[in-house]
């Protein structure tokens, strides 16, 4: 059996594991990435694990009875956050040399009460799920993270957690740091989303896990569903149904969850890069294996097959419960379309990487119901719309809409830096945007890749593009 690497916390509240420089390498010394114009990006090329899929996997088997194996976990920065809150309340976590991560549980409201805060970095999937779970366990805990996620809303969840009997502060205007003292008598609720966000849904149902009787999430506009399926994986009482109002999904708490084995497919939010960097250079073609395509994921190929891209899905097959497949993608004249507000949730972090195509296509692209991406990692409306007129782009917004007139196939003038803003998949996006440009772009503060994406820069030099990191002073 391979040596297992049991997971230990510094002082400093980062893991001593040695593993640690591969998978977190993050500091305090900003990244400047610069991204000159490539062609013939050719390669067949695997990007890391679901983000969303990893999250659960960590949370789900720190609350089930067993030991939980996962393979392909995201061993990126947000999951590991995930990785130390979940130690920090009592689970056991180890990583085995073959890089099998296993869990053994607490069962369910089994967790202990942490010692000191709990500091999610920049990961609101992280903070918001892991105050679900704490909103029916009977401890008090106290939450923080870095200055992009201590602006984000958190009353989206702590609305419907107080309804369940927990008791919860934040700073004014409803942000980190948060304390929670989790009901000791919970009781179930029913709630109907006032936003499509699967981060809301799933506290909801992470709560219910120990609350009798059954609750009741109602989502008009579905959302991403890796919580639903995960949960009747690990054995909890699941069940959906359709009415007038949208998806009910109904679960029926108290009941313990047990350990199951899980494989984690890669992550359809990651392969949209070097997809969308063979889309716009010339003489590419790049295969992406294994990818998650659960339909409420795939809206961005949905929308690129409107564009007219040249993208493939090639043997799509079942896995653990999900529709995986190799998406393939070579370079395409693209023509702008309309993408309806419906469609948002199941491409909501993909709109930066489409904004930047939209900018290279034929044609305007108007894109609506956009609301919820001014409470992403930075306000992904503005800073797009800002970064692409940077780089020579023709953009409108309005308060959820974006629309961007594309050069026709013609590479944009570029040449312009870019601040992250605290946001990885604007540094990835705008570094994609570079390949592409007349003149090179350059990043600032794409150390924040590595939230979501380790291994980017190597994986796009692989497959022929030009990003390499500068000094400040050249930058
Ligand atoms: C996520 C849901 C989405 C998405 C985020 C991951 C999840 O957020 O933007 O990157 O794992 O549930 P919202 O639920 O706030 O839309």
């Amino acid at each position: 059996m391979a040596p297992k690497r049991q997971w230990r916390k510094a002082a400093i509240g980062v893991s001593l594991d040695p593993v640690q420089p591969m998978i977190m390498p993050m500091n305090d010394a900003p990244t400047i990435l610069k991204a000159t114009p490539s062609t013939r990006l050719k390669g067949d090329v695997r990007v890391p694990g679901d983000k969303s899929v990893s999250h659960r996997a960590v949370m789900l088997g720190a609350v089930a009875i067993g030991e939980t194996r996962i393979r392909g976990l995201l061993e990126a920065a947000d999951v590991i956050r995930t990785v130390q809150a979940m130690t920090a309340l009592g689970a056991h976590i180890e990583r085995d040399a073959d890089g099998t991560w296993s869990v053994q549980g607490t069962g369910v409201g089994g967790w202990r009460e942490p010692e000191g805060t709990i500091d999610f970095g920049n990961s609101g999937t992280g903070v918001r799920l892991t105050a679900g779970l704490v909103a029916t366990t009977p401890i008090k805990a106290i939450f923080t993270g870095d200055e992009s996620l201590s602006r984000r809303p958190m009353g989206r969840i702590t609305d419907p957690l107080r309804r369940f009997g927990a008791k919860i502060d934040t700073a004014p205007g409803g942000t980190l740091p948060m304390r929670i003292i989790g009901a000791k008598d919970p009781v179930p609720i029913e709630y109907e989303l006032p936003v499509p966000s699967a981060q809301v849904k799933s506290a909801v149902l992470l709560a219910a896990l120990n609350a009798p009787g059954t609750t009741t999430v109602i989502e008009p506009v579905i959302c991403r569903d890796h919580t639903e399926r995960m949960l009747k994986a690990f054995g909890a009482d699941v069940e959906e149904e359709w009415s007038a109002r949208g998806r009910l999904v109904h679960l029926t708490g108290q009941k313990e969850l047990k350990a199951c084995d899980i494989e984690v497919p890669a992550d359809p939010s990651s392969a949209a890069f070097p997809l969308a960097a063979a889309l716009l250079c010339a003489d590419s073609r790049v295969t992406v294996r294994d990818v998650l395509l659960n339909p409420t994921r795939t809206g961005l190929i949905e929308t690129l097959h409107e564009m007219g891209a040249e993208i493939r899905i090639l043997e799509p097959h079942q896995s653990g419960g999900e529709v995986i497949g190799h998406l393939q993608a070579e370079t395409s004249r693209l023509r702008g379309v309309v993408v309806p507000a419906e469609r948002a949730p199941s491409m909501i972090d993909e709109y930066p990487i489409l904004a930047v195509l939209a900018a290279f296509a034929e044609g305007t692209t108007r894109m609506e119901g956009l609301a919820e991406l001014r409470v992403k990692e930075c306000d992904r409306l503005q800073v797009t719309a800002e970064a692409l007129a940077a780089c020579g782009a023709e953009v409108k917004t309005g308060e959820d809409w974006m629309e961007i007139t594309g050069t026709g196939g013609r590479p944009l003038k570029g040449g312009a830096v870019i601040d992250a803003h605290h946001d990885h998949r604007i540094a990835m996006s705008f570094l994609v945007l570079g390949l592409a440009a007349q003149e090179p772009v350059t990043v600032r503060g794409a150390e924040m890749i590595a939230t979501s994406f380790p291994g980017f820069v190597s994986l796009m030099r692989e497959l022929g593009a030009d990003i390499a990191r500068v000094e400040a002073a050249e930058a």
